[in-house]
């Protein structure tokens, strides 16, 4: 539902410049496979922004525990001391392999929203997830099997299920759950990396995906719940330990492992600001171009409150660049 107050301050409209930072540091890194030098540009990157934001932020979602990469840390505060307080989740690079690797798919992003709002996955790195857009709200299911969801949906949408597009993330344990979705007779949109835009793009009229389905990383559930209110689409996920220690780490800390997390479980926030810029070409994003004097990057916006959407194209001088240690 649109909320019809009077026009305040849009924060997304600020916290744009942080993930174009990070995309124009970690530009330098495409292709040259260095996965941490990559992520340690983004994050510095981010970090020089996100301190000129007037905003009271607490990081609950930083990046790189998974892959004991540089960190924004979970708990660290951000922003200049003064307006709102805030909850922030980050992922200066989300899709470090693509990055890494000169692949599409790699973007930077950031959400925010209400203090206390977040929920924090504390020792469980993967969440099983379904997103949908909104014709999907009150009909799919983590509840249901992979066939069922492609049948509700096709259902909500007045269609046939050969019509519905499902996006996987293109791992080993995805092996039935791709076998059950094509017998189901749906098409499958495999994705290398990424479940944050994949979940996004479910709610966008622009893209071709329906519903993402799968195991992914428990932070970029929270992210795209906060930028799925923005587009009044939803995520369900439910935690997913790899391994007894883990699950059992998770118990002792009083997770509940059966629960199904709906999108407000995972943001419980009247106003999510959302902001990612493309670091290499996406379904979503084009990545960041480098012209003689210039660099050029792609982004979209949203706020949950207005839900407005806004797509960005900035170009920004290299010299300046060079200047705030963004590029080399
Ligand atoms: P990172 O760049 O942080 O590694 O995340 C990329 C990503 O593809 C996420 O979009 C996804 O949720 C997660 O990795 C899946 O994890 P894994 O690669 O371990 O299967």
């Amino acid at each position: 539902m649109i909320d019809n107050t009077p026009p305040d301050r849009n924060l997304a409209l600020e916290i744009v410049r942080v993930t174009e930072a990070a995309a124009l540091a970690s530009t330098q890194w495409v292709g040259r496979g260095q996965k941490e030098s990559a992520d340690g540009a983004a994050v510095n990157a981010m970090r020089s922004v996100l301190d000129v934001v007037a905003m009271d932020g607490t990081v609950i979602i930083g990046e790189g525990e998974k892959d004991n990469a540089p960190m924004l840390f979970n708990g660290e505060h951000v922003g200049d001391g003064t307006g709102p307080k805030v909850d922030i989740a980050v992922d200066p690079i989300e899709g470090t392999t693509p990055t890494a690797m000169g692949r599409s798919g790699a973007m930077s992003v950031i959400a925010i929203a209400g203090t206390g709002s977040m929920f924090f996955p504390g020792p469980i790195v993967y969440m099983d997830k379904l997103a949908t857009g909104p014709e999907g709200v009150g009909a799919v299911s983590l509840d249901l099997t992979p066939r069922e969801n492609v049948v509700e949906l096709a259902k909500a949408r007045h269609c046939q299920t050969a019509d519905i597009t499902v996006a996987i993330l293109d791992r080993p344990r995805h092996g039935e759950l791709i076998e059950e979705v094509r017998a189901a007779g749906a098409r499958i949109f495999l994705i290398g990396d990424g479940d944050v835009a994949a979940a996004l793009l479910t709610a966008l009229p622009s893209s071709n995906i329906d519903m993402l389905l799968g195991i992914g990383g428990s932070p970029e559930a929270v992210i795209a719940a906060a930028s799925l209110q923005c587009v009044d689409g939803a995520i369900q996920a439910r935690l997913w330990p790899r391994d007894e220690t883990e699950k059992q780490r998770a118990i002792d800390a009083g997770y509940d492992l059966d629960k199904i997390l709906h999108t407000s479980d995972l943001v419980n926030s009247q106003d999510c600001f959302f902001a990612a810029t493309g670091i290499t070409d996406s379904e979503l994003l084009r990545g960041v171009r480098t012209h003689r004097d210039q660099a050029i990057t792609h982004s979209i916006v949203m706020r949950s409150r207005s839900k407005t959407v806004r797509t960005i194209e900035a170009v920004h001088r290299v010299e300046k660049l060079k200047n705030f240690h963004l590029m080399a």
